[in-house]
């Protein structure tokens, strides 16, 4: 049972069997805040009710998606993705959480933040969820990655039974409040990446445009297929080119080759910008750092085409 402070608005997981009936009354562990408590059966009172869904921000239909952003090669631009879509999406008015699963934990390092908590904690239940959101910026929230992970990784692997679906029993309490989950993934293809490919509906790839990336792309495509086959919902719905450099003639004749392959899926690619390299070492995002580059105009136009709305951050 979830609960929700009455003063604070926080939330709060009550394992109702281990509550004695006797017990009326909850002290919130946020402000401190003593408040009565209902269950399901009591009647109308002054008692805080179960969680509601918090509405979203943006007026509009709620979209609700989960959007995983992934490609087993390394280096091709998979959290310069996840942070610029996440942030660029809360900037146009939908509440965003942003999903690190690197052990590298860079997500955090790219919207300088330092989080005390975050998806370890939260997929390991030594702390409750809210505790491990941070909030980057405004309906922007993160789950921040980092080495921890190694372990949760352990901790899947050891499991005999529905291991592949950790992370969606971790996340699917929390998710509903937000209009998109963007969730970042780590190079390679482990425990985690399975888990990732399992709780989103939609995949979106970063490919740079180069011939070694297109071999990657190849091979992660059967790898999705694989998970595919289990889980019917999830999709291939965004092949996003990066690295984009008109001056090199290679870059132009890969892009053919993926319009060829994806058609629909190919998104407009994000060009080589020096200032997307920049940006992370101030912990900014490219809309901060530099938004009149070509890397924001970029990724505004990734947004606008996630989103499906192209009058989004104009
Ligand atoms: N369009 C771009 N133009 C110039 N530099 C970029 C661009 N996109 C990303 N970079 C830089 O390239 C490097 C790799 O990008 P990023 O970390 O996003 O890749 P990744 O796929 O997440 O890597 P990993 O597989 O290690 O997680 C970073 O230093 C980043 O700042
Ligand atoms: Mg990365």
């Amino acid at each position: 049972m979830i609960i929700i402070c009455p003063s604070c608005n926080r939330q709060h997981k009550v394992d109702e069997t281990r509550l004695s009936e006797k017990v009326k009354a909850a002290k919130c562990v946020f402000c401190g805040h003593r408040f009565p408590i209902s269950r399901p059966g009591d009647t109308e009172s002054e008692a805080a009710k179960p969680a509601e869904v918090v509405q979203p921000v943006h007026g509009k239909e709620w979209p609700r998606r989960r959007i995983a952003v992934s490609l087993s090669k390394g280096g091709v631009g998979k959290t310069t993705t996840s942070v610029n879509l996440a942030a660029g999406l809360a900037l146009a008015g939908f509440k965003v959480l942003l999903v690190d699963t690197d052990t590298q934990g860079q997500a955090a390092y790219m919207l300088g933040v330092k989080p005390k908590a975050g998806l370890t904690e939260l997929m390991t239940g030594e702390v409750i969820a809210e505790q491990c959101l941070a909030e980057a910026r405004e309906r922007l929230w993160l789950l921040a990655g980092g080495r921890s992970l190694a372990g949760v990784k352990r901790l899947i692997a050891r499991k005999d039974f529905r291991g592949e679906m950790t992370l969606t029993e971790a996340l699917t309490p929390i998710d509903g409040r937000f209009d998109y989950v963007i969730v970042d993934t780590s190079p390679g293809w482990d425990v985690l990446t399975i888990n990732v490919l399992f709780y989103v509906q939609e995949v979106l790839i970063p490919v740079s445009l180069e011939v070694m990336s297109i071999q990657g792309l190849l091979e992660f495509s059967r790898s999705l297929a694989s998970v595919q086959n289990y889980h019917k919902d999830l999709a291939l719905k965004y092949v996003v080119p990066t690295f984009f450099d008109k001056r090199v003639k290679q870059s132009e004749e890969i892009l053919n080759q993926l319009k060829a392959h994806y058609n629909s899926r190919l998104c407009p690619p994000i060009r080589y910008n020096v200032r997307l390299s920049e940006a992370p070492g101030y912990g900014k995002t490219i809309y901060e750092y530099a938004p009149g580059s070509p890397g924001a105009k970029d990724y505004r136009d990734l947004v606008r085409r996630v989103a499906g709305d192209q009058t989004l951050l104009s």
